[in-house]
């Protein structure tokens, strides 16, 4: 062999070597992001868990607190709150209604007529209308306008064509899901805004005032017979179906729960008159609060770059404002520390882009290729060209997040069973008694809202962890969809409460 030849020879044979040490350089070094990414996984997944053992302590943490804030004003971040309901619908109700449900991303007007048998809503008309989002931030007045006007379209189509009452004015139901301290039905002042509202003015205001007000600014001659919060017009419409229901559950947007209680177990509020002896207590549960919670650093950012950081722990956990928002900071963070996503899209980092709609779709595509979550990579994300490895992590963030909240949600429904002696611990959760002893009454718990209604693996995920906690006293316990309860459930309350009523005798 010559020299020139020997020297080619040996330049193959390096080149080679160096081909070989950038592709096993690249391969050693995307198996390494790789494991930064399945460590960033593990963290989040390890970081999340909820084994039946921390949910039996948080359900115990919800029955303290609720104790706590029924005690005393300010004895828990659990507000507790009094509604002054003291019935709730039997069925005999009759008689034309309104109702006005405000509090998510959309608001309805709706009327229903009543025929006086449990059962017997003879016709429902409702008009959902999106909220323009300049509103929510803006004044009082402005989004009451907007509310009283369209009220006043929709009155005005409803009745074209009859006879006005001569002797009544019409009456409203209006749910409004905010926090609210009431001091009578029909009367209360918004503690604060959640769900992304922030309307400055209104905070500490007379609700219904401000509603009556633009009532009248617009002409329509309607009387507000009660203020409620969707969790109570869920109770109601549940109440109306099935006299069994004692507690209600919203998973939307926002999360919320109420349930009747003993009026003497109001301690705060001493002498407390009721004609049941009962009242439903509006938990605001949202904002409860608990060491035992599973938080992530996720967490931790999510409500703190939030309008109202340290408030609504519970609800940044579990609700549909919030869990998409939670999984676009995982992949956000993925995306910093690796290339599996390609560049660094600038969508990621947009709040609230990833909305949790698209979070259920992702989770729930079935397609082999998982078609749906490349696509909401894409179109929403910017983030294009994924492999199906990639995508498979994507589904697992949505699974573990949404895993997390429905057994949340879970636990603190037990948590209010454990309150009223519903878990089968015994009466009040005072213990004593084992499982087996105590007869169980059938419970029904009322559920509305979004995430339960159509998300299939949330309301999997929830019924698993409610199985779990109760074991056998589970069979007892049943949850109910609702649909439209927030609004049926107002308009069925104006009626309980109605003007025109006397004894439960409705005059028409
Ligand atoms: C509100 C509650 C409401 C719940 C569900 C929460 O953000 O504070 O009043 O019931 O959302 O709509």
């Amino acid at each position: 062999m010559g020299k020139v030849a020997a020297g080619v020879a040996v330049g193959v044979a390096v080149a080679a070597c160096a081909v070989a040490g950038v592709v096993v350089g690249r391969r050693v070094g995307s198996r390494r992001k790789w494991k930064r990414v399945v460590r960033v996984l593990e963290e989040l997944e390890e970081a999340c868990e909820t084994p039946v053992g921390r949910l039996r302590q948080v359900v115990d943490a919800m029955a303290v607190e609720m104790h706590a804030g029924l005690a005393s004003e300010g004895g828990s971040k659990l507000k507790m709150l009094l509604t002054f309901v003291d019935h709730l619908p039997t069925g005999s109700e009759i008689g034309t209604y309104y109702a006005l449900d405000l509090g998510g991303t959309n608001f309805r007007v709706l009327r229903i007529q009543l025929g006086g048998r449990r059962s017997s809503i003879l016709s429902q008309d409702v008009e959902r209308q999106p909220i323009p989002q300049h509103l929510m931030t803006s004044t009082s007045e402005d989004l009451f306008d907007f509310i009283a006007s369209t009220l006043k379209q929709f009155v005005e189509k409803e009745e074209s064509g009859s006879e006005p009452s001569p002797v009544r004015t019409r009456e409203l139901g209006f749910t409004f899901s905010f926090p609210v301290k009431q001091s009578s039905l029909r009367s209360g002042i918004l503690i604060k805004w959640t769900k992304g509202f922030a309307i400055e003015d209104m905070v500490g205001k007379e609700v219904v005032e401000l509603l009556e007000a633009a009532l009248v600014r617009s002409g329509l001659d309607m009387r507000v017979a009660l203020l409620v919060n969707d969790t109570v017009g869920t109770l109601a419409l549940g109440r109306y179906h099935d006299a069994d229901t004692v507690a209600a559950v919203i998973i939307g947007t926002g999360t919320n729960a109420c349930y009747l209680e003993r009026a003497d177990a109001i301690i705060k509020c001493q002498g407390l008159l009721t004609t049941s002896g009962y009242m439903v207590v509006n938990m605001e549960w949202g904002n409860f609060w608990s060491s035992h919670l599973p938080r992530t650093s996720y967490d931790i950012d999510l409500d703190s770059e939030s309008p109202n950081p340290n408030d609504q722990g519970f609800e940044k956990m579990i609700s549909g404002m919030y869990l998409g928002d939670i999984v676009r900071r995982v992949i956000l963070r993925i995306s910093l520390e690796s290339d599996i996503f390609g560049p660094v899209s600038s969508r990621l980092s947009i709040p609230f882009i990833l909305q949790t709609p698209l979070l259920a779709a992702m989770h729930e595509d079935d397609s082999p290729e998982l078609k749906e979550v490349a696509k909401i990579l894409k179109e929403t994300l910017e983030i294009s060209e994924v492999s199906l490895k990639v995508r498979k992590l994507v589904v697992r963030i949505c699974d573990v997040v949404t895993c997390r909240a429905a057994r949340l949600a879970a636990a603190g429904i037990v948590g209010i069973l454990k309150k009223i002696g519903r878990d089968g611990s015994g009466a009040g959760g005072t213990g004593g008694r084992n499982r087996s002893d105590v007869k169980m009454k059938r419970t029904v718990v009322a559920i509305e809202g979004g995430l339960y209604t159509s998300y299939t693996m949330f309301r999997k995920y929830l019924h698993e962890a409610l199985n779990e906690i109760l074991g056998d006293v589970a069979q007892h316990v049943i949850l109910q969809v609702t649909e439209d309860g927030s609004g049926i459930g107002g308009a069925l309350l104006a009626a309980s409460y109605s003007s025109y009523s006397v004894d439960g005798v409705k005059l028409l």
